[in-house]
């Protein structure tokens, strides 16, 4: 399809792209691999090095229907129940069912999951559960599921040369048809990206056919996270500035269970751990989950890290512990060594010494709204993986249901834009791109930033403030208190947008105060509990009221 139109030139502006994708985690890096395979030409843009991202760092694995004593039914119902009523049914649907056959893909691109051998059988996938899952359903690479994902779909990309890669590109905002073209007050279509080169400084324009937002999740939002520092929100804060749609923001995911030690950044202990028997105990050694749920320490995640807050907040103590003592110490370094190493190197043996854990902000369920081809509401813009909120995951995701939901529809998302760009290669009168020239981007009056601290200290207090005020517990005292607070620092992050030349951290400044911005607007809407969103003022579920998405 079309002929390849990716050369020196696109990267310093206006040559088209066909397929312009931002972010090389699972969801970018899938559909880059699908587009090429479609003869597409495909550039690919990474905000640092194209590793980094949550994906590498996933560990308990990808869930999909995969034993016989598992079921479609099963796996759609366990996600429902997670999901506390937001589910789309449809979408989840479609999911479970599509699973499996894009998991076997993962397979063939060369992703390495563990398998078992039992007596006298052939070899076979070894299968985890996780909380809130009925069934063992999750397959993994040890608990370094994410790098072996990663790793494989890097190194058929860079095997593909239909895909050009750009590290250290920031992409600042989209660029659509209504912004600078017709100034209709209406998005139109999405034309491509301004993109900054995080090294020279210079913002290109990139003119694309297609736009896929692949650009994660937001958990730099919070003081205290699983993600990797790039999970700054930037795709969702660039889709709403460009008038798309954004859905169910209010909507966190903290894990209940990430390593409390002074010196760690913050670290993942898969939720796989408790699967195969680890308990959560308070400080004293008494087991408290069966108090706050019948599945115990394997409730679903809403329920965990609500209960550990509430005996923190009883206890005073700084942090829980999740025991693994009983387990066979040669078993357990050989199914978690990832886990086992990482502790040690913060002196803590995990076979003879309980883990310290917290809970921290892992995962946005909430993102940009897209329809079941992950289409946004701007025609020309797809968005896949954790920046997209398809009705997958309601009001709470289900373990392990991210990765599969970034593959499922990355599939889609490349069988219908390209659809599209057939369409267009066959009859060149329906162009989807036009005009072939876009604004360049004006840097005005601005001058370099000279110092970032006041940028690190603005960044430091929204995290801050999110954390204390929009946290697991939420009541409507914080937020409007968050509210007015961020309401201040816009005016102060404005200035130095317009001021001064871009960088990375301002990019990011801003991205997270506008996504802060719209979890506490949404949060602020939903008056009722529901799934992750818990506030004392409204305890308790209102179907009747609320059992609808919060669209912004
Ligand atoms: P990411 O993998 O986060 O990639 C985002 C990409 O976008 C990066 O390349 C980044 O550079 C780029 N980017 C961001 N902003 C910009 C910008 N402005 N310009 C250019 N590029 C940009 N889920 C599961 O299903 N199973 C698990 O076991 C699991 N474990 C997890 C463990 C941890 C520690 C974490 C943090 C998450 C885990 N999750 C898990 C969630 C899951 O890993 C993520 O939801 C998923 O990997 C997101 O994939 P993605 O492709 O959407 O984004
Ligand atoms: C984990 O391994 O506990 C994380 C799984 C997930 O976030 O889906």
């Amino acid at each position: 399809m079309g002929s390849p139109r990716i050369d020196s030139t696109a990267a310093s502006g206006q040559t088209p792209i066909q397929v312009l994708v931002l972010g090389t985690g699972i969801a970018g890096l899938s559909a880059a691999l699908k587009f090429a395979h479609k003869g597409c030409q495909v550039l690919l843009i990474s905000k640092t090095n194209k590793e980094e991202g949550s994906t590498r760092y996933a560990q308990g694995g990808i869930a999909s229907v995969w034993s016989k004593k598992d079921s479609f039914e099963e796996h759609k119902k366990d996600t429902q129940v997670a999901g506390a009523g937001l589910c789309h049914e449809d979408i989840v649907d479609l999911c479970v069912h599509e699973g499996p056959e894009r998991v076997r893909e993962l397979i063939e691109l060369g992703v390495a999951f563990t398998k078992i051998r039992l007596a006298d059988e052939a070899d076979r996938f070894s299968l985890h559960r996780e909380g809130g899952h009925g069934h063992r359903r999750i397959l993994h690479a040890d608990d370094l599921t994410g790098w072996a994902v990663e790793k494989a779909l890097l190194e058929r990309v860079a095997e593909t040369p239909q895909i050009t890669v750009m590290e250290n590109h920031v992409a600042v905002d989209l660029i659509t048809e209504g912004k600078v073209i017709r100034k209709h007050g209406r998005p139109g279509r999405c034309l491509g990206a301004y993109v900054l080169n995080a090294q020279s400084g210079e913002v290109l324009t990139l003119s694309a056919d297609i736009t896929v937002l692949a650009t994660g999740g937001a958990g730099k939002v919070y003081l205290y996270t699983s993600n990797p520092d790039v999970a700054t929100g930037d795709g969702v804060a660039m889709a709403y500035r460009a008038g798309a749609r954004v859905a169910n923001m209010e909507f966190i995911q903290f894990h209940p269970t990430c390593l409390y030690h002074p010196s760690a950044r913050t670290f993942l202990i898969t939720e796989a751990l408790r699967g195969e028997g680890a308990v959560l105990k308070t400080a004293a050694g008494e087991e408290f989950m069966s108090r706050h749920h019948p599945l115990a320490s394997l409730a679903p995640r809403d329920i965990v890290a609500r209960a550990i807050d509430i005996e923190m907040k009883r206890s005073g103590d700084k942090h829980v512990f999740l025991d693994c003592t009983h387990f066979v110490a040669e078993d357990l370094k050989k199914k978690f060594p990832h886990i086992h190493q990482t502790c040690l190197q913060y002196g803590i043996d995990i076979t003879s010494q309980p883990i310290p854990v917290v809970p921290a902000a892992h995962y946005i369920c909430g993102g940009v709204r897209v329809d079941a081809d992950a289409l946004t509401s701007i025609a020309g813009l797809y968005a896949i993986g954790e920046v997209a909120c398809t009705g997958l995951h309601g009001a709470n995701r289900l373990a392990s249901n991210s990765l599969l939901e970034a593959v499922v529809f990355a599939h889609r998302a490349v069988e219908h834009s390209s659809s599209l760009l057939a369409q267009q290669a066959q009859s060149p009168a329906t162009a989807l791109h036009y005009p072939p020239r876009l604004p360049q981007w004006d840097v005005g009056d601005a001058v370099p930033l000279e110092e970032q601290i006041d940028i690190a200290a603005n960044w430091l207090e929204i995290r801050h403030l999110m954390w204390n005020y929009v946290g697991i517990v939420r009541s409507n005292r914080r937020l409007k208190r968050a509210q007015r607070r961020l309401e201040l620092l816009k005016a102060e992050v404005n200035e130095y947008y317009w001021n001064y030349l871009l960088t990375k951290d301002l990019i990011e400044l801003r991205n997270i105060l506008t996504v802060a911005e719209l979890i506490v607007k949404s949060a602020l809407l939903r008056k009722e509990s529901r799934g992750l969103h818990f506030t004392v003022d409204y305890p308790r579920t209102d179907d009747e009221g609320f059992r609808h998405d919060t669209i912004l």
